[in-house]
């Protein structure tokens, strides 16, 4: 028995009671390892009795949840209507031409992971993006290369 499934064992426990469980289950190891182990897909399925195909088909339905752990640094551009009317869908190209990676990559070196997201609740000053804890507004190409060029450094 490791010492991941044995933690893996007690999430679940904590999260038995719930109807439901699955997805707060993936959250709590996700908060706990920074992604959902390989390894934890069959101790959830066995603790649920459900197969690991059904668990693993959560995992990565879900775009919330990772399957490798992320880079060191997270950008986030929104993707939703009102950032895109105000230029997202550039700047989201920009991104991914500078750092060479799709959405839910990380650039080789680890450094950066580039995720979408739908809303950062600053629609007013699109297009956004979030790195860390941080919201920016107003994004531009100029802004995005400054801030690429930090990230990787
Ligand atoms: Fe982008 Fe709301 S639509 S922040």
């Amino acid at each position: 028995m490791t010492d991941l499934a044995d933690r893996v064992r007690d999430i679940v426990a904590d999260h038995a009671a719930l109807e439901g469980p699955l997805l707060p289950i993936l959250h709590a190891v996700q908060a706990e390892w920074g992604h959902v182990p390989e390894a934890a897909v069959p101790v959830i399925a066995e603790a649920l009795n459900l197969s690991r195909a059904e668990v693993y088909g959560v995992v990565t339905f879900y775009h919330d949840f990772r399957e490798r752990p992320a880079g060191q640094h997270v950008l986030k551009l929104c993707r939703a209507e009102a950032c895109q009317a105000q230029g997202g869908a550039g700047i989201a190209k920009l991104a991914q031409a500078r750092l060479g990676i799709g959405w839910h990559e990380t650039t080789p070196d680890g450094r950066v992971t580039l995720e979408p997201v739908y809303c950062l609740g600053l629609c007013a000053c699109g297009p956004s993006a979030m790195v860390g804890d941080q919201v920016i507004g107003r994004m531009d190409r100029e802004k995005l290369e400054t801030l690429i060029e930090g990230l990787r450094a």
